[in-house]
């Protein structure tokens, strides 16, 4: 998979650096063609000679050449690679990249670059876990730069803990895995919705469902995969997603979901409503615990906003809008009403007549209708991949603009 790819390696001053000369005999045993930039802190820990040497190529830290006066274009580098990846990557040099201060030619070649870029911290625990690096790392994630996080363990301080750069090996499948992926999804950026929401009747107790929100986070790791920046609204759910390049808002109830919905949609290419979103609320929500009596409870319920139909009121020309659809009967006509109903380019129809779909499950059977009528139908499936056929879909209608 590496063959052939032209990478880009930063190395800031970290004592992880160590780790880079043996990542770049991988690399080039994998038939990449490999060039390294190298900070002034870096040379205290490994040496342009072994680099050049292990790369066939020679290293860059100045814009300028001492001797000759020969300029290093940042541009020129940037524009070389098919990906940069910056290795060890410090605290210092994360601040520099979220905050656009190119001092040195590492940075500015970032600035410049229109590859895809990865990076690889690594600091003491204390310093990787401080607000300031969690906020830089955000902002960079919010590019869509790809971090390839730091393992725990004993770190060079002798504490243990998160902020061991990863292995060159781990490191070699991560950047094997990325160029396997389709990145038909680069630059855009989604908004999902996921899981149930929880409509409170009183300090206690309320109305939800029974939606695991596993498919809507399936389809939000699978935008993240093929290259969108995602944010993820999501109800409560049991599901820990691991991944920076997700960024989650957790919310309860439907109202929370509607206004983080109408808050992010204005700024995004594609919406994925695939939350269970309660239809109703209670008019009213008790104070305090309502108490057990002989006769029967009656509670009145509001409708909620329609967040799906909301969104295909504010939807403007390019943005592609895709709804779900749990159906029990009438599947297809019903499917095709709210299509239409709610303005969208694409609906996901799921029905509970068919065995493993729907709730709970690992696996989903669907079929895709978009809003020329043109419907396909998928066998029975793993969620992860029906989140792939759902975005082939998506990738299809973006791409001839239906
Ligand atoms: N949806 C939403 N906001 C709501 C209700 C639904 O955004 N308040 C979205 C869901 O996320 C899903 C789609 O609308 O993408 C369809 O939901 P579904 O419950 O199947 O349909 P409804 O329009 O609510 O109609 P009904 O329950 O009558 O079938």
């Amino acid at each position: 998979m590496l063959k052939g790819k032209k990478i880009l390696i930063g190395i800031t001053g970290s004592i992880a650096a160590y780790k880079i000369p043996l990542l770049v005999r991988l690399l080039v045993k994998e038939g990449a063609e490999v060039k390294i930039l190298l900070s002034h802190e870096a040379h205290d820990f490994v040496t342009p000679l072994t680099l050049s040497t292990l790369s066939g190529n020679p290293v860059f830290t100045d814009f300028f050449e001492d001797n000759t006066g020969e300029w290093t274009s940042h541009v020129e580098l940037g524009n070389w690679a098919d990906l940069y990846l910056i290795a060890p990557v410090t605290a210092n040099t994360l601040g520099k990249m979220a905050n656009g201060l190119a001092d040195n030619l590492l940075v500015a070649t970032y600035l410049a670059a229109k590859c895809p870029v990865f990076y690889a911290p690594a600091m003491d625990l204390d310093m990787y876990k401080h607000p300031s690096t969690e906020r830089n790392i955000e902002v960079l994630n919010s590019f869509g730069n790809r971090i390839i996080k730091p393992a725990s363990g004993e770190l060079a301080s002798g504490l243990y803990g998160e902020g061991r750069m990863e292995e060159p090996e781990k490191i070699i499948d991560i950047l094997s895995g990325f160029f396997k992926k389709k990145q038909d999804f680069t630059g855009k950026k989604v908004l999902i919705s996921a899981g149930p929401t929880y409509e409170a009747i009183d300090p206690v107790r309320f109305i939800g469902n029974h939606s695991s929100g596993k498919m809507g986070y399936a389809i939000a790791e699978e935008f993240a995969d093929r290259g969108a920046s995602v944010e993820l609204i999501s109800g409560p759910v049991n599901i820990h997603l691991d991944r920076n390049d997700v960024h989650i808002t957790k919310v309860t109830s439907a109202e929370e979901m509607r206004d983080a919905c109408l808050k992010a949609f204005p700024s995004v290419d594609i919406a994925v409503m695939a939350a269970a979103v309660a239809d109703y609320t209670p008019d009213n929500v008790a104070k305090e615990k309502i108490k057990k009596k002989d006769n029967s409870l009656v509670i009145d319920l509001k409708p909620t906003t329609d967040i799906l139909a909301e969104l295909g009121k504010r939807k403007n020309k390019k943005q592609i809008l895709v709804g779900f659809a749990l159906e029990t009967e009438n599947e297809l006509k019903n499917a095709l009403d709210k299509l239409h109903k709610k303005n969208l380019d694409l609906i996901v129809l799921n029905s509970l007549k068919d065995k493993g779909a729907g709730f709970g499950f690992d696996t989903n059977k669907i079929r895709l209708i978009d809003k020329n009528g043109e419907s396909t139908e998928y066998d029975l499936k793993s969620k992860k991949e029906v989140a792939k056929d759902i975005l082939d879909k998506i990738n299809y209608i973006q791409i001839n603009n239906r």
